[in-house]
């Protein structure tokens, strides 16, 4: 019996049991922990009303099979998966064997808080900003923070900003996807996680990366969609490559956590 994302994905490729066992593992620890909210009978129909008076609305198994798979997915398309050993909490099953746990300048009260927030629909802060210099664990608190979202019934997405805006150039999606399947998988999943926003940039960017991203965050900012952003970046060098405005919009709700550890990496240096 498989009993968590992260121990699912730990070297194996996934067949329909192992999602359809995953989402079980899901399910239970949804009912147990993340939303439990309401009356007993709200929380057996699978409708809770939280304190704002929006109705959330816990998904069947069918859904949480399909955010399960959009998941992984997507950090399979980043090459990403062994990524997902990472965790912002220990799952109620334990640790799984390979699993680590998020440091404490890796903020995962905060992350943890803000997920169970965004599921509650109760969050004012919508976006979340991760900053800090190279290889200081942004990445790895991203993923976790998405796995987490992912067990609160939260469809959820990653995508490096570099790759989204090469998919959509003519004949750049990957395979099995349209340009604009790539544009409506992210303008509209519950949360995205937007990793390394303005990377590969040196500094600039063309009319056409600085348009594909104004449109991906002006539509998510219009639609109230929460969005995790993780870069090397201060606001002002955004600014500089994707233009005020959308820095502006962003930064009016959003929460910005600093990652300060020096490179985890270690690498060496000549
Ligand atoms: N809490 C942790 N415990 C152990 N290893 C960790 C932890 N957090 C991150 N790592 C590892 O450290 C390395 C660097 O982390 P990560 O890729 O998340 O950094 P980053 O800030 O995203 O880097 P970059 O700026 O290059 O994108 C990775 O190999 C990652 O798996
Ligand atoms: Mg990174």
């Amino acid at each position: 019996m498989v009993a968590s994302i992260a121990e699912l994905t730990l070297g194996r490729e996934l067949t329909a049991a192992d999602t359809a066992a995953t989402v079980k593992a899901l399910a239970i620890r949804q009912a147990r922990g993340v939303m439990a909210r309401g009356t007993m009978e709200q929380r057996a129909r699978g409708t809770v009303p939280v304190q704002d008076g929006v109705v959330w609305e816990r998904p069947d198994e069918y859904r949480l099979g399909i955010y399960v798979t959009a998941w992984l997915k997507s950090l399979e398309r980043a090459r990403h998966r062994a990524y997902l050993r990472h965790h912002v909490c220990v799952p109620p099953g334990g640790l799984p064997e390979g699993g680590v746990l998020l440091d404490d300048d890796q903020h995962p009260q905060a992350l943890a808080y803000w997920v169970k927030r965004i599921a509650a629909g109760q969050e004012t802060k919508q976006h979340l900003i991760a900053f800090g210099n190279v290889g200081s664990g942004k990445t790895a608190a991203a993923i976790a923070l998405g796995s987490l979202a992912v067990q609160a019934g939260i469809m959820t997405r990653y995508v490096r900003h570099g790759d989204y805006v090469r998919w959509l150039r003519p004949d750049g999606a990957p395979a099995g996807l349209t340009a604009l399947q790539v544009r409506e998988f992210h303008d509209r999943c519950k949360l995205l996680i937007l990793d390394e926003l303005c990377g590969e940039m040196d500094g600039q960017a063309t009319e056409a990366v600085r348009q594909a991203t104004g449109d991906l965050l002006s539509a998510r900012i219009a639609s109230g969609l929460p969005t995790v952003i993780a870069t090397n970046l201060h606001s002002a060098q955004i600014a500089k490559v994707l233009g005020d405005r959308i820095v502006s919009r962003l930064g009016e709700s959003a929460m910005a956590l600093e990652f300060l550890r020096p490179d985890r990496r270690e690498p060496v240096r000549w």
